[in-house]
C-alpha cells in the first residue's frame, strides 16, 4: 500500500490545549501562555522540528490544561499544568532540537502525566480495517 508522505518531518509534535476549558481563566482554570510559548518557539527556532500546535478541545476537560505530546514512537497525554510547567514543555523542546531527537519528557513534567482518554476494548481494529490484538 503506498502512503502519501510529507517532507515537513518533526521529531515531536506538542499539542497545547487551548479550548472550551484549558486556560479558560474565566471559568476558574490556570491559564495556558499562548503568547509566550509561541513568540519562544518562533525566536527559538523550534517550530521546523518541534512542531507546536495550539488546539482546540482535546478532550478530557475534566484535567484541565492538557497537553499532548506526539513522536514517533510515544504518545503522552499531561494535564493540569500550569505556571512553570509551560516553561518547563518549552525547555524540553530546545533540549530536542539540541539533540535533534525526541528526548525523555522530564520527570517534572511526567509527574502530570495522565492516562490516554480511550475507553479499553478487548479488540481493535487498525486502520486499515484489519483486527488487531
Ligand atoms: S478544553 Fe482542553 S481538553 Fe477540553
Amino acid at each position: 500500500m503506498a502512503y502519501l508522505t510529507t517532507k515537513r518531518l518533526v521529531f515531536a509534535q506538542v499539542l497545547v490545549c487551548f479550548g472550551c476549558c484549558c486556560g479558560q481563566t474565566g471559568r476558574g482554570r490556570p491559564e495556558v501562555p499562548v503568547e509566550f510559548l509561541k513568540s519562544e518557539w518562533r525566536k527559538r527556532g523550534l517550530m521546523k522540528r518541534i512542531q507546536l500546535t495550539i488546539s482546540g478541545c482535546l478532550g478530557p476537560c475534566d484535567v484541565p490544561n492538557v497537553v499532548l505530546i506526539v513522536t514517533g514512537q510515544n504518545t503522552l497525554w499531561l494535564g493540569n499544568l500550569k505556571g512553570s510547567d509551560y516553561q518547563e514543555l518549552m525547555d524540553w523542546a530546545v533540549h530536542c532540537n539540541q539533540m535533534s531527537r525526541a528526548m525523555e519528557v522530564p520527570k517534572s513534567l511526567r509527574v502530570h502525566e495522565i492516562a490516554a482518554p480511550f475507553i479499553p476494548q478487548t479488540r481493535d481494529w487498525d486502520f486499515n480495517g484489519q483486527r488487531g490484538r
